[in-house]
């Protein structure tokens, strides 16, 4: 068969079955899945060589010298093999191939820390299971590869077990390539994408860590038997998206729904957004990374997955992508001892942009200040607030400028302390002294910056909106964490709560602040991923058992 002919009966089968479900399409499509499981067992065989080759290799230069790096391996081997929920050290001896299907994995940005910490935890957790990435970065090797990651992230791959399978036909995602109905075709052109990799090699377990549905779909036509997961980052379409097409709606598209081009369009987002839902319903297990996504992906998966029984076990779970907390948490301490350090200090750590709301912030803090607040933990000190923020161009300068007059004009000028680009080692300086963080933006998605606050100890004021209340500043055992605020009142009332607890309380408000933000460690990430992976490896032994 040639590549068009088998390319586009797949592709036919795929879109029809999804329609109308006949069983014969159905089965032409498990056809071509044979096809490719056949023609790619060859190098499937040659990866377990190469595999057991560079294993070998490896084993024995680690007996000619014990470096750093192995030290840590073995270290974080020993305590994560046997903690994931599913099944202990039972199944730890599970040796399938997990694919990645991540086409851009040079990257270097949040995405990319996603899918090598999943690929560090699930080596670890099942040291004799290979992790292969499809990926599309034609000018990059392994050992490449392997050294930015541990440069830009700081985290160490097993060599042995992680491998590269490159894709030709990357082209086809990019925006650029589809001009209109960008949405649709990069759909297509991850279909098309997906069906290279599958040429490459047909994994065990696939997984999409960049939001392609429509290659998992593809895999679950091919191979029903592979089990699929998807940490999705964000939804390729939203529920706000459709809903701005309607008449008051918010956003860019807000009332293009209008009219006969409006129309069009409408219908266009509509029959999209239904086949997305469809493909949603194809995915065994899905993790979102934060409530936000979780939210709406289930507004959009969740009626159609129930239909095909998706839910019963494996409901749409969240995992947060992990955050660097640990840098924080060991240069800075909360205990009694520190607190006779930390002053009536409110911080805001944020760029001089205007959704920050500083302007807010400053008149929250002159009517705290004007009510005369005693606290009585701070006998001999004036409150003070401490802005920390980088000042990228004359614009940021000019806020910078307006923000300190407004200061000058309410009177709080003496009790206001602007620090710009401020440096690492004066962020963690003013981090252990303060004893309250500040948030002023209002729906923001998540709020790496208020992570940060929690993992140094401080007390969180944070806008009544958006990743801050949802996820970052949640209660912890049962006790808050810190305070939500709608208005500038509300803030000042946060800041007096904050500040005016005992000192016990304090102390013990802060411990939870810190624990709370261990859920965006690397351990936090990993123990979450490995409960969701734990899922996927016992559907593929389940599957494979049937088969036999
Ligand atoms: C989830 O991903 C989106 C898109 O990359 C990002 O804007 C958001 O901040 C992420 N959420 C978390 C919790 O990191
Ligand atoms: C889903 O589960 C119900 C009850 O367990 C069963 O009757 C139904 O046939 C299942 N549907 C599918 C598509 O498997
Ligand atoms: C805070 O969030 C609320 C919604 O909860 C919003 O109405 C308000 O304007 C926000 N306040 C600020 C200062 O951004």
């Amino acid at each position: 068969m040639s590549f068009f002919a088998v390319f586009l009966s797949s592709l036919l089968s795929l879109v029809v079955s999804f329609v109308f479900l006949p069983r014969t399409l159905r089965y032409a499509g498990q056809l071509v899945g044979q096809h490719l499981r056949h023609s790619s067992q060859k190098r499937r065989e040659l990866l377990l060589a190469r595999v057991a080759a560079e294993q070998r290799t490896y084993d024995a230069e680690r007996r000619g010298k014990k470096d750093k790096e192995d030290e840590d391996w073995e270290e974080v081997e020993a305590s994560t093999v046997g903690s994931a929920v599913n099944g202990g050290k039972a199944d730890s001896d599970w040796s399938g191939i997990v694919g990645f299907f991540h086409p851009f994995c040079n990257a270097g940005g949040g995405g990319e820390r996603v899918l090598w910490a999943a690929i560090r935890a699930t080596q670890k957790r099942w040291p004799e299971a290979i992790c292969v990435v499809y990926t599309g970065d034609h000018d990059v090797d392994k050992e490449q590869i392997l050294k930015r990651v541990k440069e830009r992230f700081n985290i160490h791959l097993h060599p042995p077990t992680v491998h590269f399978l490159y894709l030709t036909t990357r082209h086809y995602v990019l925006s650029s390539t589809w001009p209109r109905f960008t949405l649709l075709g990069q759909s297509v052109g991850s279909i098309i994408l997906a069906y290279d990799a599958f040429k490459l090699l047909v994994p065990d377990i696939f997984v999409d860590t960049m939001g392609f549905a429509f290659a998992l779909a593809l895999s679950s036509a091919f191979f029903p038997n592979v089990p699929t997961g998807a940490y999705v980052h964000y939804p390729t379409i939203s529920t706000d998206m459709l809903d701005s097409l309607y008449e008051g709606g918010q956003g860019v598209n807000a009332g293009s729904g209008e009219g006969y081009r409006g129309m069009a369009k409408r219908q266009y987002w509509q029959l999209f957004a239904k086949l997305y839902c469809k493909v949603g319903s194809t995915i065994d297990v899905v993790m979102a990374n934060s409530t936000w996504t979780q939210t709406h992906i289930k507004s959009l998966w969740s009626p159609y997955r129930k239909l095909r029984n998706k839910t019963t076990d494996h409901d749409i779970d969240i995992v947060f992508p992990p955050v660097a907390v640990e840098d924080l948490e060991s240069a800075i301490d909360v205990s009694e001892e520190s607190e006779k350090i930390r002053g009536p200090y409110i911080l805001y750590v944020a760029q001089f942009r205007p959704e920050k709301n500083h302007q807010l912030i400053l008149n929250a803090f002159a009517s705290f200040v004007a009510s005369n607040p005693s606290l009585p933990a701070f006998p001999d000190e004036k409150p003070k607030l401490v802005l920390i923020g980088s000042v990228r161009d004359s614009d940021d300068a000019t806020r910078v400028y307006n923000l300190r007059l407004l200061a000058h004009e309410l009177n709080i000028k003496d009790q206001v302390e602007f620090v710009c680009d401020a440096t690492w080692p004066q962020m963690l300086e003013w981090m252990g002294k303060s004893s309250v963080g500040v948030n002023g933006m209002w729906n923001e998605h998540f709020g790496i910056g208020v992570v940060e606050y929690q993992a140094a100890g401080l007390i969180s004021v944070v806008n009544n909106s958006g990743g801050p209340k949802l996820d970052i500043v949640v209660e912890v055992d049962g006790k808050k964490t810190g305070f939500h605020a709608d208005t500038a009142d509300e803030y000042a009332e946060g800041f007096l709560k904050a500040l005016s607890l005992s000192p016990w309380e304090t102390l013990d408000m802060r411990k939870r602040a810190r624990r709370s933000a261990s859920r965006f460690t690397d351990r936090g990430f990993a123990d979450k991923w490995l409960e969701n992976m734990g899922k996927l490896v016992a559907l593929q032994v389940e599957r494979a058992k049937v088969q036999e």
